[in-house]
């Protein structure tokens, strides 16, 4: 039995949730939520399995690891609860699970840039799997010298009921992106900066070298191979 589309679209203690001055706690403590919330970590652990099963067949051939590590996170009620309203959309299971791509996210950190395309084909080529979306901001930086490729997936999780489709956001960047993208994090909660367009230049200008130095050092691994 397949229940991807027919769920229940009513919208969950809608008034509560607005009317209440801690709107978060109490999506985060609706039954249907915390349902949702449990199939999408289900979601996120087949995602990750599949992961490390490629990172180890992949080791197993090639006497190295295409995955340096993977991070995965929830997005939590109060993002969810601050996306919908900045999108306008209804607060309803319907809404997060067909608006919302990224309440389950999955970050695979990866040595070199084709690494990084080596395990987004070998994911999403798997016959479970199906391509949602693909942003590729490694060919396409954003302005601001952000890198990293975007997928959203939908993958099969298995329940008592039958199978459900998930949406799982899933992006891969190398070390060398990570460091950058960790560091443009921290700086955009500090959006009172003096010299906020010096600094922003800065960045821009330490994106395009990590991204020079990222191929660098992947020609260095073909010699060396
Ligand atoms: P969101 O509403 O934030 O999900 O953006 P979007 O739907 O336009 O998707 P996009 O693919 O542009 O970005 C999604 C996610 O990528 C963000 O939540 C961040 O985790 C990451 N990201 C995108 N742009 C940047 C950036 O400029 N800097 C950093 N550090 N992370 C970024
Ligand atoms: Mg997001």
């Amino acid at each position: 039995m397949d229940i991807t589309a027919k769920e229940d679209a009513t919208p969950f203690l809608f008034e509560d949730i607005k009317s209440s001055e801690r709107p978060e706690v109490v999506l985060a403590n609706a039954p249907k939520f915390k349902e949702l919330i449990m199939q999408y970590e289900c979601a996120i652990m087949e995602v990750n399995t599949k992961l490390h099963v490629l990172n180890n067949e992949f080791s197993h051939m090639h006497q190295r690891n295409p995955i340096e590590s993977i991070k995965t996170r929830i997005k939590t009620p109060a993002s969810i609860l601050e996306k919908l309203n900045r999108r306008n959309l209804p607060l309803c299971v319907e809404s997060l699970e067909n608006d919302l791509t990224d309440i389950a996210g999955v970050r695979v950190i990866c040595p070199f840039p084709d690494d990084i395309y080596n395990v987004a084909e070998l994911l999403t080529s798997q016959d479970d799997v199906i391509l949602v979306a693909r942003k590729d901001y490694i060919k396409n930086p954003k302005v601001n010298g952000y890198r990293s490729l975007h997928l959203i997936i939908e993958i099969p999780i298995f329940l008592a009921s039958g199978k459900k489709n998930m949406k799982v956001e899933v992006q891969l960047r190398t070390i060398a992106m990570d460091f950058w993208a960790s560091l443009d994090h921290k700086l955009r909660y500090k959006q009172n900066l003096k010299n906020s367009e010096e600094i922003a230049l800065e960045l821009r200008e330490c994106a395009d070298i990590i991204a020079g130095v990222d191929l660098k050092m992947q020609n260095i691994r073909k010699k060396i191979q």
